[in-house]
């Protein structure tokens, strides 16, 4: 391992228009770790299931839809590609429909389990070669990796949170108005936070970080500052899974 990278994990939860994904592949690339979106991997069962033309509250044919699933997610914070058997579901997965539906389908705990073995056998592949990846999410700091060297939860105003989504919307294409989103953002935490299943929440020991006013480089820099001040880099990891 080459001194100054990241060595353990980096949880970073929070809802959507917090900043989490740039945050993140942002931090795994300044810290020369890996990266994992668990987001964009609900979001690729979803689209399976939507595909399969089954109701995404229909739990038990969900779950069947998910255990067949071929997904393949890269880690690459540089270079991502999220694969649904040999095709490329990038943009696809972060369409209307599949934002739609995924709190639903997120919600079902065989989904979940699923999900888990696969973030942590990602996690394990990672670990043991880079040394440290970075991985955000709604449930990392209290079900995924709750020994994680570091676990940050963003949270910002849902009005910063929609005007971002809006943005990034804008920026890929994808036609939606500030008010339809603000309504969307708000209708997933509720979904998110309600769950039984692993709900968004922070872990005990997370950090707080509110970034409604903050940019992304204020945002870096205040965890970057924070993986400093627990010696983060380069470091042996300490006890427990990762
Ligand atoms: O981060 P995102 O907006 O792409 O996530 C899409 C959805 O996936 C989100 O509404 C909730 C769900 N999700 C989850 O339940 N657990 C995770 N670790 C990540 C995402």
């Amino acid at each position: 391992m080459v001194e100054g990278e990241l060595r353990g994990v980096i949880a970073l939860d929070g809802p959507s228009g917090t900043g989490k994904s740039t945050v993140a592949r942002r931090l795994a690339t300044i810290l020369g770790a890996g990266y994992l979106d668990t987001g964009a991997m609900f979001r690729t069962v979803t689209l399976a299931v939507l595909r399969a033309g089954v109701d995404p509250t229909d739990e038990d044919a969900v779950a069947r839809v998910a255990e067949g699933v071929d997904l393949r997610i890269s880690t690459d914070p540089v270079h991502q590609e999220v694969l649904l058997g040999d095709e490329n579901v990038g943009a696809e997965i972060r369409g209307p429909a599949v934002t739609l539906a995924v709190s639903a389908v997120s919600a079902v705990p065989r989904v979940r389990e699923l999900l888990k073995q696969h973030q942590w056998r990602l996690i394990d592949e990672v670990s043991s070669s880079c040394g440290g990846i970075v991985v955000e999410g709604r449930d990392i700091g209290t079900a995924i990796a709750p020994d994680a060297a570091l676990k940050v939860f963003l949270t910002a105003s849902s009005d910063a949170r929609a005007a971002r989504r809006t943005r990034q919307d804008a920026a890929e294409g994808r036609v939606s108005t500030l008010d339809a989103t603000k309504q969307d953002v708000e209708r997933r935490d509720k979904l998110d936070s309600g769950r039984v299943a692993s709900p968004l929440q922070p872990a005990d020991d997370a950090v707080w970080l509110d970034t409604t006013h903050l940019d992304v480089a204020g945002v870096l820099d205040q965890i970057l500052a924070i993986v400093d001040e627990r010696d983060l880099r380069g470091v042996a990891a300490g006890p427990g899974r990762w």
